[in-house]
């Protein structure tokens, strides 16, 4: 008598994993860093930080790098759901040396069907810096993204309460006075942004103006002092974090990040992180006592809003090959 068929587990073979990867790196990174290696060998995937890509003047702790990382993370596992297979995830693995983020192994166990259209959202995720509409976005769109985060063991707050905002809006604006003042972060700015190639931020992808009411002004600029605010009537935002500001709590805040801008993606929403706030460490701590009332550290904020329709497609950001990323 013949038993029962068993489903036996496959392994991905190297050719899904390369796949894998190349949708993992379409993750959102700082500065477009694309901070990541990668490592196939005996049926597991690792995961790196490169530490050669860290900023060390705006980032040295690494919180933005592990953020990126923890980003790709989730790619990775969202592309391999959408391509029928299973992830099995060990983050910071006890033994392997700091850089090692995670280890993942991808399985088969049956048949699950394709799913293009996420897929396509993995494509079609960008950073769109252009001013939101003044459209609001309603409550419970904003709270049934911040639900999107518990899975991930992350906390997430939408700053909804005006008072909150307003202290919002002034804390990020005293941080990114404190960074304008500060020459090494400058230069990292200068290194990373317009240019060509690979990595970095193009010029076409970075508002003319930062300040666009100034710009459509029918005067040139005068001598009367005036704040310039990062936040704008439209935008909303929303906190991510965890109970500390470690490197745990970081890979896991950019996994739910990348889980919370494709569903956002998929319902029309754009979402620009502002992380400056949260690089500045007194405004950091300001934001984790009096914005979020100590509810959570604070890892990064996401600005969501509506685009407005009918505007022109951007030019993707550029990812380095496969081949720079990936080693097996
Ligand atoms: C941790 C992190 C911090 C970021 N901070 C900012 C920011 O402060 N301002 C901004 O405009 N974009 C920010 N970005 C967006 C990146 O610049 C963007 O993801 C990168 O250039 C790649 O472009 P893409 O998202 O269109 O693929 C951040 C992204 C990450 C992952």
């Amino acid at each position: 008598m013949s038993s029962p068929a068993v489903p036996r587990t496959e392994i991905a073979p190297a050719s899904i994993v390369e796949r894998l990867v190349s949708f993992a790196c379409l993750a959102p990174s700082v500065h477009n860093t694309q901070p990541w290696r990668w490592r196939y060998a005996d049926g597991v995937l690792t995961l790196r930080a490169d530490l050669r890509r860290r900023l060390p003047a705006e980032d040295p702790r690494g919180r933005d790098l592990t953020l990126s990382c923890g980003a790709a993370l989730h790619h990775l596992q969202f592309a391999a759901r959408a391509l029928g297979w299973e992830t099995d995830v060990v983050r910071l693995p006890r033994g392997a040396d700091e850089s090692v983020l995670a280890q993942v192994r991808v399985l088969r166990a049956g048949r699950s069907p394709v799913v293009p259209q996420d897929l396509a959202l993995l494509r079609t995720r960008c950073t769109d810096r252009r001013r939101f509409t003044a459209w609001p976005v309603p409550a419970y769109r904003l709270d049934d993204l911040c639900r999107l985060a518990a899975p991930w063991g992350v906390a997430a707050a939408a700053i909804a309460d005006d008072g909150a905002r307003f202290r919002l809006e002034l804390l990020a604006n005293q941080a990114l006075s404190e960074l304008g003042l500060d020459p090494g972060r400058q230069a990292e700015q200068d290194r990373w942004i317009g240019r060509s190639g690979a990595d970095g931020i193009p010029a076409a992808l970075l508002p003319d103006d930062p300040d666009p009411l100034l710009a459509r002004s029918r005067f040139r600029p005068g001598l009367l002092e005036d704040t310039r605010m990062v936040l704008h009537g439209g935008d909303r935002v929303i906190a991510l974090g965890g109970p500390y500001d470690d490197v745990a709590g970081w890979l896991r805040t950019g996994e739910a990040m990348s889980a919370l801008w494709l569903e956002a993606t998929r319902e029309g929403l754009s979402v620009v992180p502002m992380s400056q706030p949260i690089e500045v460490e007194s405004t950091r701590r300001e934001i984790g006592r009096s914005v979020l009332r100590g509810a959570f550290e604070p890892h990064l904020l996401l600005r969501v809003g509506w685009q407005a329709i009918g505007r022109s497609e951007l030019p993707r950001t550029p990812r380095r090959p496969l081949a720079d990323v990936l080693d097996s």
